[in-house]
């Protein structure tokens, strides 16, 4: 576990995207492992300004998103194909048809999610998987149980996600209840993975995650089990790393 607090957000910022750049370079085909929400934005930006001065090319690349939202048509604002669209890929040159993004509209879910996980499976391992981690310690939408599941699957998400993710939305009521996420093993399955966290908020389920016992509960406490995790924090959310 290699742990890191940055003073500021630029360096974070810059660090994050300099490990995925470094990968494209070494690797133009590289299978990236992309996560939608706030905490990885700042490094999209950073990632689109290295490719727009030619530091950066995806154009072999492929990726696969952590999650979609069930039932959100593809087109609405707030689907995590949209999110890709808006926040990286219309900015890069990767190939639109070597981006893959759960369907949430799919009228098979299970046929859907066995595909997607082949899908992982012809392409991956994933060479570098991105994540953020939920105030309850959800990694994907993999939410805190007593049993988790390893591959693709449906999930219904927690009150405390829904309210959580509230503040993309008009009102919480237009949030969906299920999502189509990876599972555990799925993400455990990549090469490396670089976890990000920002804010005072996640202090605690940062420390609960990397410091506490591994548990089904913190789903991102499964990490802990990975060999190669990086885990980028500004000051705020790593406050209580000892
Ligand atoms: C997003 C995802 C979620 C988020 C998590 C943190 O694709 O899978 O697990 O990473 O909910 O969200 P933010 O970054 O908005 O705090």
């Amino acid at each position: 576990m290699n742990i890191h607090i940055f003073e500021n957000e630029e360096d974070l910022n810059m660090t994050g995207a300099g490990l995925i750049a470094s990968l494209l370079q070494t690797k133009p085909r590289a299978v990236l492992g992309l996560a939608t929400g706030s905490s990885p934005v700042g490094i999209y930006k950073q990632l689109i300004t290295m490719h727009q001065k030619g530091l950066v090319s995806f154009a072999q690349a492929h990726s696969f998103n952590l999650d979609e939202y069930v039932g959100l048509p593809t087109k609405h604002r707030e689907s995590y194909r949209s999110f890709m669209n808006e926040q990286l890929f219309n900015h890069i040159d990767i190939d639109l048809s070597r981006t893959n993004v759960p369907n949430g509209e799919a009228s098979d879910l299970a046929a859907e999610c066995a595909d997607y996980e082949r899908r992982l499976e012809d392409l991956g391992p994933v060479d570098l998987q991105i994540l953020g981690i939920g105030h309850n310690g959800h990694i994907a939408f993999n939410e805190p149980a007593t049993e988790l599941t390893a591959i693709t699957h449906v999930v219904d998400l927690k009150e405390e996600t829904r309210q959580a993710n509230a503040r993309f939305f008009d009102s919480i009521d237009e949030v969906p209840t299920q999502a189509i996420t990876m599972g555990v093993g799925s993400i455990l399955k990549a090469k490396q993975i670089l976890l990000i966290a920002r804010g005072e908020e996640k202090a605690e389920i940062i420390r609960e995650a990397f410091m506490g016992p591994i548990t089904t509960s913190c789903p991102a406490s499964l990490l802990q089990c990975h060999p190669n995790v990086v885990v980028l924090l500004d000051r705020a959310a790593g406050s209580l790393v000892r």
